[in-house]
């Protein structure tokens, strides 16, 4: 060894492979569907005894779906070689559950109380928010238990559920606390969309319509095509769209070559730099999908002023946006200086230099590094005076 030398003893590439694996059903807790039976053994396989498994269970899922935990009793003990349910909780639903630090110490009890090993599984069931809190506890309790995905929400099932992060709100931020841990398995049943209100089933869309902003033109034409049979919920014309989304959402998370975001640009997050900052700014009472509609809003018509993108796309993203029944416009728009602490925010989450994903086009993204804080005003103004 030589004291001064700078060249490491070894300098080795660590590789661990990850199965990503994803099921689309109905009513797949019917013990007669075989998909969830499935997905279970995938995410437990190689077990000659049956391994234990704690449910946690969205509030607002509960209330719709009384029946939801024996349903789920009854399916277990219906298919062999399943986990035993030795434990079903209630977590309270929406950001309310990322705001509460109690909710992932509930999940870190379970796993010690229960006697939840690397052999075992948490289950989770519910929207966005609930995975986000479940999938966290999962991964730190024991550096890492196996964790299986129930997305019940729009949202859920067409963006949050096909990622490999988690996340809870800290300091008045949001994700502040959080890891990459990609689950076991992910069943989206959509029989479960059908008792979410309104205002959820629609904010679900917004990640669609930015995923479709951002790598297909064919999937936007769908939107426009079909907004307003999606907006008056008909399934035959969501189901597609949330499967495609979906898979768009998962195939640049795989393929990306960035599945846990070191590098500086973010596309996934278009138009949430300000979603974000919404969300806190109204102490997280504007949903995540919600805000994600006007973020996008913000970011196309900042676009069309700086002359990036042109006046027709701009006006038919905010169309699209309108037929789905999302906002464009929020009275938190009125306090700019606030909002725009939103970029730095940004910025700091990733590190680096501030990257944000605008639209040139229809599906074609483009990086840029700076923001004209006097024409974003002047984004927000015009988003206030005509859908405000
Ligand atoms: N981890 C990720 O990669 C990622 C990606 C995108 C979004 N997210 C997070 O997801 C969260 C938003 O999730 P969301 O939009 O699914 O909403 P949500 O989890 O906030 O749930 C919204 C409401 O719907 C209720 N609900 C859920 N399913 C229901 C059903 N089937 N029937 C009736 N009510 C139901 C919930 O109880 C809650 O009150 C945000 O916290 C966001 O940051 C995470
Ligand atoms: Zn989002």
């Amino acid at each position: 060894m030589r004291p001064h030398d700078a060249t490491p003893a070894w300098d080795r590439e660590i590789a661990v492979p990850f199965r990503h694996r994803v099921w689309f059903t109905d009513g797949a807790l019917d013990p007669a569907n075989p998909a969830f039976a499935h997905a279970l053994r995938c995410a437990c396989p190689g077990r000659d005894s049956p391994s234990r498994m704690a449910a946690f269970i969205d509030s607002g899922v509960l209330t719709a779906w009384p029946q939801l935990t024996d349903q789920l009793a009854r399916y277990l003990q219906a298919h062999a070689g399943l986990p035993e349910l030795v434990w079903v909780e209630s977590m309270p639903g929406g950001e309310a559950c990322k705001n509460d630090p109690s909710c992932v110490e509930d999940v870190l009890d379970a796993v010690d109380h229960l006697r939840i090993d690397r052999h075992s599984m948490v289950l989770a069931i519910g929207g966005g928010a609930v995975l986000d809190v479940v999938g966290f506890g999962a991964a730190i309790a024991h550096r890492g238990v196996r964790h299986v995905r129930m997305p019940t929400t729009v949202l859920a099932q067409d963006d949050s559920a096909m990622g490999v992060k988690n996340g809870v709100n800290r300091k008045g931020k949001k994700n502040f606390t959080g890891s990459f841990a990609p689950p076991d398995a992910v069943v989206c049943d959509r029989a479960f969309l059908g008792t979410l209100p309104d205002s959820a089933w629609c904010g679900g869309f917004s990640e669609a319509v930015k995923i479709a902003l951002l790598k297909d033109a064919a999937l936007f034409s769908t939107l426009e095509r079909d907004g307003a049979a999606i907006r008056s919920r008909s399934m035959d014309a969501a189901w597609p769209v949330i499967m495609r989304s979906a898979e768009l959402h998962a195939r640049h998370i795989l393929d990306g070559g960035d599945p846990f975001e070191t590098r500086e640009a973010r596309p996934l997050d278009h138009g949430h730099w300000a979603a974000h900052r919404l969300e806190s700014m109204t102490s997280f009472e504007l949903p995540h999908g919600e805000a994600v509609g006007i973020g996008l809003a913000l970011d196309t018509v900042y676009a069309r002023r700086i002359g990036l993108l042109g006046a027709e796309p701009a006006a038919r993203i905010l169309r699209v946006l309108a037929n789905l029944g999302l906002a464009r416009s929020h009275p938190m728009l009125r306090s700019m200086d606030d909002l725009m602490r939103g970029l730095e925010e940004f910025r700091e989450h990733l590190g680096g230099t501030l990257t944000i994903t605008l639209m040139r086009d229809i599906g074609h993204p483009v990086e840029v590094h700076e923001i004209d804080r006097v024409a974003m005003r002047e984004a927000a103004a015009e988003l206030l005076d005509q859908h405000g």
